[in-house]
C-alpha cells in the first residue's frame, strides 16, 4: 500500500477501505509513513470527514496498536466516565469512590489540562505524595483496595493516538469530530472498561461550543463503544458558566472532598449523583442509591482509601498560593452574566494551566467564585477571589475576565440546563 494514494482517495472525498485504514495507522505508528503524509490525511478526513464504518475501523486500528487492558479478574463490573473537559470539572474526583462505594469498580486513566480547561492528574497532583503512575499491577491492587483508581495512560495504551494526537495538535486538525471521538474512544476502549458514561460538554467553557456539535459528537462515541461492546450513554451537560465555585487544582481538590463530606455547591452535587446513576445503570449494578453513599461516609471512605493507595495523604493540608486578589462588584444588582472561557483563561493565566504539555502547574492559583449567574450582589461585594504564586500575573488573568461578567438589574445570561440532553445507542 501507499500513502499518497490512501491521501488521494480522502483528499477526493472518497471512502478509505478498511484495509487502507489499517495499514495507514499501523504504518505511521511504526514510523514508515511520515508526519507530513499523515498532517496531510489528517486535514483532509478534518475536511471531507469519515463515515460510521470508517470511524470505527480507524478507532480498531487505533486500539490495536498497543495493549487492551482486561479487568475479568475482578468480581464485579466496571464502569468509566469521560468528561470532554471544562472550567471547574473536577467531577471524578468525588465521582470515582462514589461509584465504588455503590458497588462498581472504577479504572479510569486520565489526563492532564492543556489550555484553559484542567486536567484529573493535575489536581489529584496537588494532593502531597500523591502518584499518577502506575503499572498495570497497580492499577489492579489499588482497584481491589479502594474500588477506583484514577492514574496517567501508560505508553503502551493506543500509541497511535499518542502520536497523532500531538501531531493534530500542531497542524489545526484537533476539530474533527472522527478523529475525536476515534481519539476518545480508542482510549477508552482500549483501558478495558465494562461500561461507559461520556459527559460532553457544551459552552463558552467547552471544546463543543454548540449543543448541535456536541450531540454529533455524543453520537459518534456512542456508536464506537456500542459496537465495540462497552455498553455507552452520553449526556450533554452546561459549561456556559463554571461548574461549583472553585477553579484551580488545589481549589477543587478541597470542593471535592467537600461533596464527598455531604456538602458542597449544588451543581457540582447534581451532576456527581447523576453521573454515578448512569454509570450504576450501564454497569448493571443495582447496589446503594449514590445520594445516599454522599451522606453516610461511604463514598469519603473510598475517597480516603484511594488516595492512600497511589501515596498520597488525604488528611495533608493542600498546597495554598502565595497571593491573592479580589474582584469587587461595581454595582449592586444581579450577578447578570458569568463566562466559563473567560473564567478559565484567567486561572490559566495565574497558573493552574500550562501553555506547553512540559510545563509545570501551580497547585494553588485560581478562582474562587463568591456569586454565580443570578445570585444578588451589593457594590463592593466580592464576586471571585484570584490566587497566584506570582503576583505580576493578576493584571493579566483581570484582562481575560474582562467582558466575562456582568453586575446588572437582572439576569442577561440565558443559562443552559445542567443536563441537555442524554445519548443512547
Ligand atoms: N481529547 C482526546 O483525547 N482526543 C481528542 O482528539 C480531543 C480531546
Amino acid at each position: 500500500m501507499d500513502a499518497i494514494e490512501v491521501i488521494v482517495t480522502k483528499r477526493d472525498g472518497g471512502e478509505l477501505t478498511t484495509a487502507q485504514i489499517e495499514w495507514v495507522i499501523d504504518a505511521y505508528t511504526r514510523g514508515v509513513v511520515a508526519d507530513e503524509q499523515m498532517s496531510a490525511l489528517a486535514m483532509a478526513i478534518l475536511l471531507n470527514g469519515m463515515d460510521r464504518r470508517e470511524i470505527a475501523a480507524w478507532t480498531r486500528a487505533m486500539i490495536r496498536s498497543g495493549e487492551r487492558m482486561d479487568w475479568s479478574a475482578l468480581d464485579r463490573p466496571t464502569a468509566d466516565k469521560h468528561s470532554t473537559g471544562g472550567v471547574g470539572d473536577k467531577i471524578t474526583l468525588p465521582l470515582a469512590p462514589l461509584v465504588a462505594a455503590c458497588g462498581a469498580y472504577v479504572p479510569q486513566l486520565s489526563g492532564r489540562g492543556l489550555g484553559h480547561t484542567g486536567g484529573t492528574l493535575d489536581k489529584l497532583e496537588s494532593i502531597p505524595g500523591w502518584r499518577a503512575s502506575l503499572s498495570n499491577e497497580e492499577m489492579l491492587s489499588v482497584l481491589r483496595t479502594a474500588g477506583a483508581v484514577v492514574c496517567a495512560a501508560g505508553s503502551g495504551l493506543a500509541p497511535a493516538d499518542k502520536k497523532l494526537y500531538a501531531l493534530r495538535d500542531v497542524t489545526g486538525t484537533v476539530e474533527s469530530i472522527p478523529l475525536i471521538a476515534s481519539s476518545i474512544m480508542s482510549k477508552k476502549i482500549a483501558e478495558g472498561t465494562g461500561s461507559l458514561v461520556l459527559d460532553v460538554k457544551v459552552g463558552s467553557g467547552a471544546f463543543m461550543k454548540t449543543a448541535e456539535r456536541a450531540r454529533e459528537l455524543a453520537e459518534t462515541m456512542v456508536a464506537l463503544g456500542t459496537d465495540a461492546g462497552v455498553r455507552t450513554v452520553a449526556l450533554l451537560t452546561a459549561m456556559d458558566q463554571p461548574l461549583g465555585v472553585a477553579v484551580g487544582n488545589a481549589l477543587e481538590v478541597a470542593e471535592s472532598v467537600e461533596v464527598l463530606a455531604g456538602g458542597g455547591p449544588s451543581d457540582v452535587v447534581e451532576l456527581t449523583v447523576r453521573l454515578a446513576r448512569e454509570m450504576l445503570e450501564a454497569a448493571g449494578v443495582a447496589g446503594k442509591d449514590p445520594a445516599d453513599a454522599l451522606g453516610d461516609g461511604s463514598a469519603m471512605d473510598a475517597w480516603r482509601r484511594m488516595i492512600t493507595a497511589q501515596g498520597g495523604d488525604p488528611d495533608a493540608a493542600l498546597p495554598v498560593a502565595a497571593e491573592t486578589m479580589t474582584v469587587d462588584a461595581p454595582s449592586s444588582g444581579v450577578l447578570a452574566r458569568l463566562d466559563a472561557y473567560g473564567v478559565g483563561l484567567a486561572a490559566w493565566r495565574l497558573g493552574a494551566g500550562r501553555a506547553r504539555k512540559e510545563d509545570p502547574v501551580s497547585f494553588g492559583a485560581g478562582i474562587t467564585l463568591h456569586a454565580k449567574p443570578g445570585d444578588p450582589v451589593r457594590a463592593g461585594q466580592p464576586l471571585m477571589t484570584l490566587h497566584t504564586d506570582e503576583p505580576a500575573r493578576f493584571g493579566r488573568a483581570l484582562a481575560a475576565l474582562e467582558g466575562g461578567y456582568e453586575v446588572g438589574g437582572s439576569a442577561s445570561q440565558e443559562l443552559l440546563p445542567l443536563v441537555i440532553d442524554r445519548v443512547t445507542a
